[in-house]
């Protein structure tokens, strides 16, 4: 382990013991961080340098940082799960160093390697371990959710790649993404908005891609929805997937079909551990494209038995419905979401080490 690298300043006022168990019992998602970040910085004369932790807070950048003007940003999530030995543990880092890779070439930013990609989740929690929350019970799925990103810092207006790149990790603590557990969720088809289009950023985990889904994703919360699923731009047929998450059809024998990997398509590390799972639970997995032709009618018929949604932060979550302009695509074999729950079982018992890990997906951190 190369873990020395990373030089550690440690926060002089790091968060009490007592106000750091009062945010664990009830983290939400996305709101409260631990005392540390990971940070390394990349120069085109001098490559990746200056691994270090330090104490987490604001960043300086200058006004004029490409970051603020360009969006030239990518980011990454991923969890760290408690054992009920206490020992903690992430999920399939190197799907998401790879993936973080494959966006660094898209927006045009330097690549950091897989090995400092894993130590710097190592390094940050050599420090924050006492964040990970522990599990009340199988039902409670709350993690640290990692945050890793990585930002143009050069001070020039001008519009090329950055001379300048700062990479970080913060972390923070998280319970269930969706409020309401499993509950199924009502999603909207925005019929105006594209996220990605051939040729574009959509395959890229970067802040653009997520900026551009939040004015479907306003008109989603009008019409008391909470996400936004997005067709493909060229033909307005093809589904392709949630504001932030994959989607999957479950059918009446036994597939399950998610839309095939474009360049407009996130590919999910959620996503590829379903198709995996969904083997070992006497599923057909098929990855083609779907409409929303064959979405309306299979929803109708009954052949379409179950959908439901999956991601890092999300985890698998049913939906409910699908409304748009004109209507509501209900199933009407609408069950208990069997399927899901079973694949969301077995990804929970995987990730908190319940279930034996055969495919050596886990990493110690
Ligand atoms: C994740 O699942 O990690 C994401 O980045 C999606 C976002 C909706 C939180």
């Amino acid at each position: 382990m190369s873990l020395e690298r990373f030089s550690v300043s440690p926060s002089t006022r790091p968060t009490a013991e007592t106000i750091r168990n009062d945010i664990l019992d009830n983290p939400g998602f996305g709101r409260y961080f631990t005392d540390h970040m990971a940070h390394v910085r990349w120069t085109l004369d001098a490559g990746w340098h200056g691994h270090e932790v330090r104490p987490y807070g604001p960043l300086t950048l200058d006004p004029a940082a490409a970051v603020l003007h360009y969006g030239q940003e990518i980011f990454e999530g991923i969890k760290a799960y408690r054992h009920a030995d206490g020992s903690v543990w992430t999920f399939r880092p190197e799907k998401n160093a790879e993936r973080f890779r494959r966006s660094a070439r898209r927006l045009a930013l330097p690549e950091l390697s897989d090995e400092d990609f894993v130590d710097s989740l190592k390094a940050l929690l050599a420090r924050d371990q006492a964040w990970v929350p522990t599990p009340a019970s199988e039902a409670d799925e709350s993690s640290l959710y990692l945050r890793p990103f990585m930002i143009a810092s050069e001070t020039f207006l001008g519009v090329r790649p950055s001379h300048e790149v700062d990479y970080y990790v913060i972390a923070s603590p998280a319970a269930a993404y969706f409020q309401g557990g499993v509950k199924p969720v009502s999603i909207w088809l925005s019929s105006h908005y594209k996220r990605a289009a051939p040729g574009g950023t959509g395959y890229a985990k970067c802040g653009g891609n997520y900026a551009a889904s939040l004015a479907a994703q306003k008109e989603a919360a009008a019409h008391e929805c909470s996400q936004v699923a997005f067709l493909d731009a060229a033909e307005n047929i093809w589904v392709e997937e949630l504001g932030g998450m994959n989607l999957f059809f479950v059918f009446r024998d036994g597939r399950i079909v998610t839309p095939r990997l474009t360049d407009t398509i996130l590919e999910g590390v959620t996503r590829d551990s379903v198709l995996t799972l969904a083997r070992d639970e006497g599923l057909t997995p098929e990855e083609r494209p779907i409409s929303i032709e064959e979405w309306r009618e299979g929803a109708a018929s009954g052949e379409i038995t179950e959908i439901f949604a999956c991601g890092t932060a999300a985890v698998i979550t049913p939906v409910g419905e699908l409304v748009t302009e004109s209507d509501r695509i209900r199933l009407s074999a609408q069950g208990d979401n069997a399927v899901a729950k079973r694949l969301r079982t077995r990804l929970l018992d995987l990730q908190y080490g319940r279930r034996e890990d055969t495919r050596g997906w886990l990493t110690r951190l």
